[in-house]
This record gives structure tokens, sequence and C-alpha cells, in this order.
């Protein structure tokens, strides 16, 4: 099997895009790229050190450089960072060079995931665990009218098995 789209997961941080987008890789034997990566490798610099010497806003125009590169290739998965689709006309690009899938999840569960990842994960920086539960309410809500311009909307909440499950059966028309 394989896929000639490139097939973008989107969505919130910890929400599983790049476990899933592995699992996917694996099953439709592709190739798996993270957008992150691709940023860290090309600036050799971590993502909080780029949000801290450069600020956001360049971090983001790194992400559209590599949203643009990324998607020149075919048939790949690629997992996006959280916030990609909702800068420029990322989401616009995506849906246009592949299949979006966003997947999912309520900030609570959210928080669950993250609470021992801040560190790699700036925006999370120095928040309690209130603070940040009623800002990721606030994001997601704010995020929504991007990530729900995906192709297909999946509940990330379920088992990973259910989602490649699932994938696999709405991917099917295109593989
Ligand atoms: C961000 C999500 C992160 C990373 C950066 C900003 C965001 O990626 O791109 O820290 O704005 O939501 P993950 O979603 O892979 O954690």
């Amino acid at each position: 099997m394989g896929v000639n789209e490139n097939i973008f997961l989107i969505g919130f941080m910890g929400s599983g895009k790049s476990t899933i987008g592995r699992m996917l890789a694996k099953a439709l034997n592709s190739l798996f790229l993270d957008t992150d990566d691709w940023i860290e490798e090309h600036t050799q610099k971590s993502i909080p050190e780029i949000f801290s010497s450069q600020g956001e806003e360049y971090f983001r125009l790194l992400e559209k450089k590599a949203l643009e590169h990324l998607a020149t290739g075919t048939g790949q998965i690629i997992a996006t960072g959280g916030g990609m689709p909702c800068f420029y006309d990322n989401i616009k690009t995506m849906n246009q060079y592949g299949i979006t899938i966003y997947l999912r999840m309520e900030p609570k569960d959210l928080l669950q995931r993250l609470r021992n990842e801040t560190a790699k994960r700036p925006l999370l920086h120095n928040k309690s665990e209130e603070e940040l539960l009623g800002w990721m309410d606030l994001k997601i809500k704010e995020r929504n009218l991007y990530y729900e311009q995906a192709t297909f909307i999946i509940d990330a909440h379920q088992e990973k098995e259910w989602i490649l499950e699932e994938l696999l059966r709405k991917l099917h028309p295109y593989v």
C-alpha cells in the first residue's frame, strides 16, 4: 500500500500527531516527517531556543517555510506543529497539497498528557495547571476555526489502534 497524496496530521499539542503519524506511515509504507523536526534540523536549534532567541513570529515564518518545502513532496505522512494551520494560509496550503486530519481532543484530557511535557513546549511555560487549562480552552476554541477545515476529523480520545483503523478506513479511497 502507499498514498499518492500527502497526509497532514493537525491538532493541538499532545493530541498524538507524531505517534499516530508514525503508525500510519508504517501501515501505509510511507515516509514520516515532522515539521518541528524539520525546523530543528534546518536551524540547528531546539524549538524553545528559537522561541526565546527569535520569538514566536519568527518561528511561524520558519513553519511556513517548512510547510512550503515539505508540501512539494508526495505520499508523505506529515505531523505538524499545533499552531501551524492557524498562521498565514497554511491550512489552505495543506488542503491544496494533501489530505488533512484533525486529531480532536478536549483540553482536560490534553492537560493530562502535557502535564510533564511543558519543557519542550515554550507556549506552556510558566503557567499553573489552572492557567494552562483556561489558556488551552481559549486557544482550542480560536484554533478550531482552522482545525475544522480539515478533510477528516477524528476523535483522538480513543485508543491508538482504533484511531489507526478508523484512519485507514477513511483513507481507503485514496490509497
Ligand atoms: C506549538 C506546538 C508545538 C511547536 C511549538 C508551538 C503550538 O508542536 O510547534 O511549540 O503553537 O501549538 P506540537 O504540537 O508538536 O507540540
